[in-house]
Formats: structure tokens, C-alpha cells, sequence
């Protein structure tokens, strides 16, 4: 018999539904759920049955499994997106520091950068303003950062890179120039200027999938991504992310992330920053 998992709720949820949802949400993305996330399935979907007049949860699952459009809006409300501007700051110090003068001392003329799990953007933007506050940078360098993300709702924000004053609030006075009022804005908004934006590239790309791009990056950054996966799929990224950096390149993650047994082919800087050694 199904177990029931109600406690007054809206809708029909039993324990059968939150185990679909697990599996559904693994295949699609890689993302692993544990048992503690059973409310958090619900608030979050609660508002998909709403959508479309639907009272039972099982009712719902049949049509996430028959309808692609609805498969989309089912991942975007399970994935959790939470970033900031300046994000572990230590890690935009050590690129300003260390990482982008090495790059001029070995004379690149081209830096790719890919920000996987990007969210909304303020990762990839972030990485802009660094590097275009950078002193004494060499000219004509060709710059570009790829902006990756599986959710296609926090792709559409960072494309449209309009902000709260919230969200500024953190940003330090060297860098507010990067953002300015403009018609689209609602009065306690500011957008994103035009240079960062070229900058930045986003794409939906979902990680558990075939990569269409070639590489090499000359840093990859995919911070507070893999806690959502399972340890075989964290090894299987971190594996795929060396063949795509070129040696001396770096791979940067969260800060309760690791490399696990894939460290050998990285030396540690500290901080979960890895340069590729070989
Ligand atoms: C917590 S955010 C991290 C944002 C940013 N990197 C940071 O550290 O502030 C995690 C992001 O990973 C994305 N994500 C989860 N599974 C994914 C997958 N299979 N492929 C691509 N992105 C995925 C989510 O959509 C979410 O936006």
C-alpha cells in the first residue's frame, strides 16, 4: 500500500511519488536526493499541480514523463541555484594574483574560461569584472567566458543580466561601475553593462550529457555543482573537466567540494583550486 505523506497538504503525495521524482530527477540531470528532500519535493512541485489544475502527484509524474515541455519546467523548479556576486572571494584574489599574470608571463593570446552550473550569472560576471579591473593586462588578448547552465530559467536571467540593488549590495565600490540603471530596469534594479555581457556566453548544457564544445579552457570553475551528484558521477566530472583544461590549467570548486580519486592529475593550491599538471 502507498505510503501516505499528506499531513494536510493540497495535494496527493505518497512516499511511491517522492521515490519517482528521485529516479526522473537522477536520469535527467545526475541530481541525487536524499530522503530529507521529500518536503522540499513538494513545496517546490506543489506549484507545477497548481499550474495546470492537477490534485494528485502520481497524476502529475505521467504527464512530466509524456510531456518534454513540462520535463523542463519540472528540472527548473528541482534544482537549486543560490549564488552571489564575489562568491568565496578568495578564489577572484588568487585569479587577479596568481592565475591571469602567469597566463600573460606564458604569453596566451586566448583565455577560455567555462563556468558549468553558472546559475544566474553572477559567477561568470563576476570573472568579467576581474578581469577588466586587471592591471596591466596585455592588449588584444581574446577573451571569452562560456556560461553553462542545465536550468533554462537561470540562464534567461543571466542573459538578461538585470539585477537587484540586493543582489549589488555586497559588490565593493571598484566594481559598481559595471552596472547602471536603463529603461528595462523596475526602480530597484540595475543591469549589467554591455562589456561584461560580450564577455559572457551563456548556453544550456546539462553535464550528464555529451559536450559539444572542444576546449581547451585554461580554467574551468564549477563551484557548488557536484554536491548535488552522487560520488560516481562527481569522479566522472572531475575526469571529463582534465581532458577538457590544458595543462597548467585550473579547475576550481566549491568549498565543501573535492577531487576525490582523481587528485593525481592535479596539484593542490589550496582553497579547492587545482592546477593540471599533467
Ligand atoms: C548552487 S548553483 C551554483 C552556482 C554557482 N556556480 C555558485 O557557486 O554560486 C548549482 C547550479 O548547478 C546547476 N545544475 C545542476 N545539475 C546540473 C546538470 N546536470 N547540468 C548542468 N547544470 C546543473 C543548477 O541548475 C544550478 O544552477
Amino acid at each position: 500500500m502507498a505510503t501516505n505523506l499528506n499531513k494536510h497538504r493540497e495535494f496527493e503525495y505518497c512516499r511511491e511519488d517522492f521515490e519517482r521524482v528521485v529516479k526522473i530527477i537522477y536520469r535527467v540531470s545526475g541530481i541525487s536526493l536524499s530522503e530529507r528532500k521529500e518536503d522540499m519535493v513538494y513545496s517546490r512541485l506543489a506549484r507545477r499541480l497548481r499550474k495546470h489544475g492537477i490534485q494528485r502527484f502520481g497524476e502529475y509524474l505521467d504527464f512530466v514523463v509524456q510531456d518534454t515541455d513540462e520535463q523542463k519546467a519540472f528540472v527548473n523548479a528541482l534544482t537549486t541555484n543560490l549564488t552571489h556576486f564575489f562568491r568565496e572571494e578568495h578564489h577572484f584574489d588568487h585569479l587577479e594574483d596568481v592565475f591571469f599574470p602567469k597566463l600573460f608571463s606564458t604569453n596566451h593570446r586566448r583565455i577560455r574560461i567555462w563556468s558549468a552550473g553558472c546559475s544566474t550569472g553572477e559567477e561568470p560576471y563576476t570573472l568579467s569584472m576581474v578581469w577588466h579591473n586587471l592591471k596591466n593586462k596585455p592588449k588584444g588578448i581574446d577573451f571569452k567566458i562560456l556560461a553553462t547552465d542545465l536550468d533554462t530559467n537561470v540562464l534567461d536571467t543571466g542573459r538578461a543580466g538585470i539585477y537587484s540593488d540586493e543582489k549589488l549590495a555586497p559588490i565593493s565600490s571598484e566594481y559598481t561601475k559595471w552596472f547602471s540603471r536603463d529603461t528595462q530596469c523596475r526602480s530597484n534594479q540595475k543591469i549589467v553593462s554591455d562589456v561584461l555581457k560580450k564577455d559572457v556566453h551563456f548556453k544550456q548544457l546539462n553535464l550528464m550529457q555529451d559536450w559539444p564544445m572542444k576546449g581547451p579552457f585554461q580554467l574551468i570553475i564549477c563551484r557548488n555543482v557536484l554536491i548535488y551528484f552522487d560520488r560516481h558521477t562527481q569522479e566522472k566530472l572531475i575526469a571529463r573537466y582534465s581532458e577538457m583544461l590544458e595543462v597548467g590549467g585550473y579547475l576550481i570548486l566549491g568549498h565543501s567540494e573535492s577531487l576525490g580519486k582523481h587528485k593525481l592529475n592535479y596539484e593542490n593550491l589550496g582553497k579547492t583550486i587545482f592546477r593540471k599538471i599533467h
